[in-house]
């Protein structure tokens, strides 16, 4: 049984300020909520919180002792060295990080990253010790073209083509289509389900059904206390990556409640 793994993605959000206070009502809200508590500790729900560079030493000591996991949202496709205003896996591991999330739209799309970028960003990341969260997802333009699927599977083997299947362990998929990130349409249970079960049968082709079936594959794009309840109970809806909804406990909460329901 596959449990679920909802993930804040703070972007370029908050100030240190904020972002202590954002952390401490999370592990409070944590604690004080017996079902998402209790999921947490046997294992049946993971979440984490992935904020900017700068402030992840100090989130780390805010969440301390919590089960609240820390992730950063990017890191360079070279292991340290001579590489001006980069930040390497190895230091994300050093200082407390356990996740990296990886080709996240907004670095695809305004930052111009590329499959092979990060491929390479990948191996570095696992290499570190690091689990990785890879994002995928179609634009509105190749929704439209009815191109998803294809764009989709040769994102996958962008990111994972030739790896071995032992690349799956330190991994979660998120599934995020491009329209629905930050725009407050969200896909419907239905699309993200499609889509869901479409990376998990190119998994499968491409490292066995067994592997395929254990892997994590969480939806994004304006998910909601609203509509989650609705998207994760998708079969192969494994969780969700937040980006405007982590920024709130009071919003972020409800989604891991629904996660746990
Ligand atoms: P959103 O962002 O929840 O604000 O749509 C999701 C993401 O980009 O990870």
């Amino acid at each position: 049984m596959r449990g679920k793994f909802v993930a804040g993605n703070w972007k370029m959000n908050t100030d240190l300020a904020s972002g202590l206070a954002l952390a401490k009502s999370l592990v409070g809200g944590i604690a004080a909520d017996g079902a998402i508590s209790a999921g947490l500790a046997s294992g049946k729900l993971r979440t984490a919180v992935c904020p900017p560079f700068p402030y992840i030493s100090a989130i780390a000591e805010a969440i301390k002792g919590s089960k609240v996991e820390l992730g950063a949202q990017n890191c360079y496709m070279e292991k340290p060295g001579a590489f001006t205003g980069e930040v390497a896996a190895a230091m994300l591991k050093d200082i407390g990080c356990g996740l990296v999330i990886l080709g996240h739209s907004e670095r695809r799309h305004k930052m111009g990253e590329t499959d092979s970028q990060i491929k390479a960003k990948l191996l570095v990341a696992q290499g570190a010790g690091l689990e990785v969260i890879l994002c995928l997802g179609e634009t509105l333009t190749e929704r439209q073209a009815e191109k998803t699927f294809a764009v989709l599977a040769g994102q996958i083997v962008g990111a994972l083509g030739g790896l071995p299947v032992e690349a799956l362990d330190k991994l979660v998929i998120a599934y995020e289509p491009v329209w629905a990130i930050g725009t407050g349409v969200n896909a419907t249970p239905g699309q993200a389900q499609e889509a869901h079960a479409f990376i998990r049968s190119e998994l499968a082709k491409h490292f066995g059904k067994a592997a395929a079936d254990k892997m994590i594959i969480q939806y994004g794009g304006s998910l909601t206390a609203e509509n989650a309840n609705e998207i994760l109970s998708q079969p192969d809806v494994d969780g969700g990556l937040v980006g405007g909804a982590s920024l709130d406990a009071k919003k972020f909460l409800p989604i891991l409640q629904a996660a746990v329901a």
